[in-house]
């Protein structure tokens, strides 16, 4: 079998872009193998599905009991695993070559992005945060919103993370781009603004692109990535936009590598991450449902691949992709909300 396992009992100096600024410690809380379990928390088939919701259609309680999550995972001291500083250093871990496999494969440095993994990981590892929160606000049933940038009217970032008083704030954001400013899913550095309305049906019809055009399972889900070969073999098509995309539009704009959301070893540092990932996921889910072709890879090893995350009892798990592919299993779904861009080809 060529899935991956990485020996994460050896953590190595994250690889950074060049000038990082700070967090440049990528090494989460170490792990301890001799209390390693198999994930095997899956839902019951009749159990109550937890529903992900979008920011915009949020009520104030449900907001602040997100804000609270967050508050609490970041008064958490530093060496739990589930606080908010371990969680970030775990995503820059797996992206930023702080990981590597076992012999004779030590050298490669390993990243989930751009290749089969990105989809699988990401869904597993915001499936620990939205565990955690929950746990930690006393709600089992508590479910990880998503920004739907891909709506009409959530294209902006949502407004709960602006707000200086909240737990969802942070500092090294784009301030041209808070809202009500639209959001570019094919933004780069550089681009001339549009008129609004302009705007939103570009993004529509790279939502269009992204999804609708992407009919095979390599399009969109990225290449595959065996033991042995060289990380990044290619990326899918929404990894690359709006994903990559979002992440810069949000980061700063007068930080070296638009941290802390534009670049992988700080981006998980800004709560805003997850519910641009929760969004991410959605897509995931949505994309099999789009017809003929559309399903997830049948291989062995992108199925057997291996990663590792703490639960929100702070217990050390190893999770298979496998175990991944159906969101039902892991007990949650996303609200239905309109799909426009289904109806605007380029
Ligand atoms: Cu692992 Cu949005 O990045």
């Amino acid at each position: 079998s060529r899935a991956i396992s990485l020996n994460i009992s050896e953590c190595f100096p994250a690889v950074l872009p060049s000038n990082a600024i700070t967090g440049t410690d990528c090494c989460p809380y170490k792990p301890s193998f001799s209390k390693l379990i198999d994930f095997k928390d899956f839902a019951s088939p009749n159990a109550t599905l937890r529903v992900r919701k979008p920011f915009h259609l949020l009520d104030e309680e449900y907001i602040a009991k997100f804000e609270k999550g967050i508050a609490l995972m970041k008064a958490l001291p530093d060496d739990d695993p589930r606080s908010f500083i371990q969680q970030a250093k775990v995503h820059c871990a797996y992206c930023n070559g702080a990981y590597h496999f076992y012999y004779p494969f030590q050298e490669t440095e390993f990243d989930v992005h751009s290749s089969w993994f990105f989809f699988p990981f990401h869904r597993w590892y915001i499936y620990f945060f939205e565990r955690i929160l929950g746990n930690l606000i006393g709600d089992p049933d508590f479910a990880l919103p998503f920004w739907n940038w891909d709506s009409i009217e959530a294209m902006q970032m949502p407004s709960c993370f602006t707000n200086p008083n909240s737990s969802l704030f942070h500092q090294l954001r784009n301030q041209k781009h808070l809202p009500p400013h639209v959001i570019d899913l094919n933004y780069a550095v550089g681009n001339i603004d549009v008129p609004s309305h302009q705007q939103v049906l570009y993004n529509l019809v790279t939502m269009y692109k992204q999804m609708v055009l992407a009919s095979t399972t390599e399009l969109f889900m990225g290449s595959p990535f065996r033991l042995g070969d060289n990380p990044r073999p290619g990326i899918g098509s929404v990894e690359a936009a709006p994903h990559n995309t979002v992440h810069t539009w949000v980061g700063g704009a007068d930080t070296p590598n638009h941290e802390d959301m534009g670049t992988f070893y700080t981006a998980a540092r800004d709560p805003i991450f997850y519910g641009h990932h929760s969004n991410l996921d959605r897509m995931w889910a949505i994309w099999k449902t789009l017809g003929e072709g559309r399903k997830e890879y049948n291989d062995q090893d992108w199925l057997d691949s291996e990663f590792f995350f703490y639960d929100e009892n702070a217990n050390f798990v190893r999770v298979k992709v496998r175990d991944c592919i159906d969101n039902k299993k892991l007990g949650y779904v996303y609200q239905d909300v309109d799909l426009a861009w289904l109806r605007t080809p380029p």
